[in-house]
């Protein structure tokens, strides 16, 4: 039996702590890289380019996606073949959950979700349609239709990006 068991006490109880506070320390920064306490400052959009990316957007997209980006009926279902269908663009979809960057690689290069039962890429390809001005003013269209609350957090997926990416020459 050791001669003072509440100094082994005490010391473990001081280096607990101080492992949990430098633990939060290091996370703290990796898990909130951009809430420093100020919302993020969002760009007031240009009309000019909304209007732009609503005409590509019913040109291209909205025989899918639905004349106001509010998406296919029913879409959080797999349709007949086993596909989810196209989604909203609206605060009711999730488009609003990827960055600037994401979006335009999905609209250039087409996607399939990963649990479709074809291996179809059911959100077609528009590199060889659109221009990356034309995809821009598509995703500036996407935002005017976001309320200010889902803006803010794309705003941070932006922002967060260069972090994600930050290896050269990895990527699409
Ligand atoms: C032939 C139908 C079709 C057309 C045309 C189409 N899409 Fe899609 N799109 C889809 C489908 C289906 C999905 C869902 C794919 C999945 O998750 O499996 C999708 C998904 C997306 C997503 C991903 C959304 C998210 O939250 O993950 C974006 C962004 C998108 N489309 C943008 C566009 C834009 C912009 C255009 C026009 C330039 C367009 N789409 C034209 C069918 C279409």
């Amino acid at each position: 039996m050791p001669a003072e068991p509440w100094r082994a006490v005490v010391l473990g109880g001081f280096l607990l702590s101080a492992i949990l506070t430098a633990a939060t320390l290091a996370a703290a920064p990796a898990l909130s890289p951009v809430r420093s306490g100020t919302p993020v400052p969002l760009a007031t959009p240009d009309p000019g380019e909304v209007a732009t990316g609503r005409q590509v957007y019913l040109q291209n997209c909205a025989s899918c996606h639905g004349a106001n980006a509010e998406g296919a009926t029913n879409w959080l279902q797999p349709d007949a073949r086993g596909n989810l269908p196209p989604p909203p663009h609206d605060d009711t979809g999730h488009t609003w959950r990827h960055s600037d960057e994401e979006l335009a690689q999905i609209i250039r290069n087409g996607m399939r979700d990963v649990f479709n039962a074809t291996p179809d890429l059911t959100m077609p390809p528009f590199k060889d349609q659109l221009s990356d001005e034309e995809i821009a003013a598509v995703i500036a269209y996407f935002k005017s239709l976001w309320s200010e609350e889902h803006r803010r957090f794309q705003e941070e997926q932006n922002r967060r990006q260069p972090m994600a990416m930050a290896t050269p020459g990895v990527g699409p």
